[in-house]
């Protein structure tokens, strides 16, 4: 194999660690993202999604972030609006929820690419 003439039973399981924790963390940071987009989603559901479908009269939770004359218009101010929305209304969200949910929404309707 190319790169991987080991001279000693020691570089040999150093080197054999090494890719196997290659692996480990890039599954872990795949897995952290995709946690943190299940937990945006759901927390989007239960806290968010009901009062938006009511207060925007579209009847439909998700219009609210797709409406033509909508307010974010950047990922800080995505964030800021979250920020607004979870204290205001004291929703109690923690900051990692709250950073979640931000994802989430960014991933699902806004899509910026400055974050
Ligand atoms: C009790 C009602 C209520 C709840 C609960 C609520 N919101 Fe809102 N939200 C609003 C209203 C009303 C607006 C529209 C404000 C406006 O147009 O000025 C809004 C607007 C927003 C917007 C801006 C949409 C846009 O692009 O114009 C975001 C983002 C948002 N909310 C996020 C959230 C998140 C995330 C949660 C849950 C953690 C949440 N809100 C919970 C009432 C609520």
């Amino acid at each position: 194999m190319i790169g991987f003439r080991a001279k000693s039973p020691f570089q040999l399981f150093f080197k054999t660690m090494c890719f196997f924790i290659g692996i480990f963390s890039a599954n872990a940071f795949c897995f952290a993202a995709d946690t943190a987009l299940k937990n945006g989603k759901l927390i989007e559901e239960t806290k968010c999604y009901a009062c938006h479908a009511k207060k925007s009269g579209f009847g439909n939770g998700d219009m609210i972030y797709t409406r033509n004359d909508r307010k974010v218009e950047s990922y800080s101010r995505l964030k800021a609006m979250v920020a607004i929305c979870n204290s205001e209304l004291r929703l109690d969200l923690f900051p990692e929820d709250e950073a979640d949910v931000a994802q989430y929404l960014n991933h699902q309707f806004y899509r910026f690419k400055n974050n």
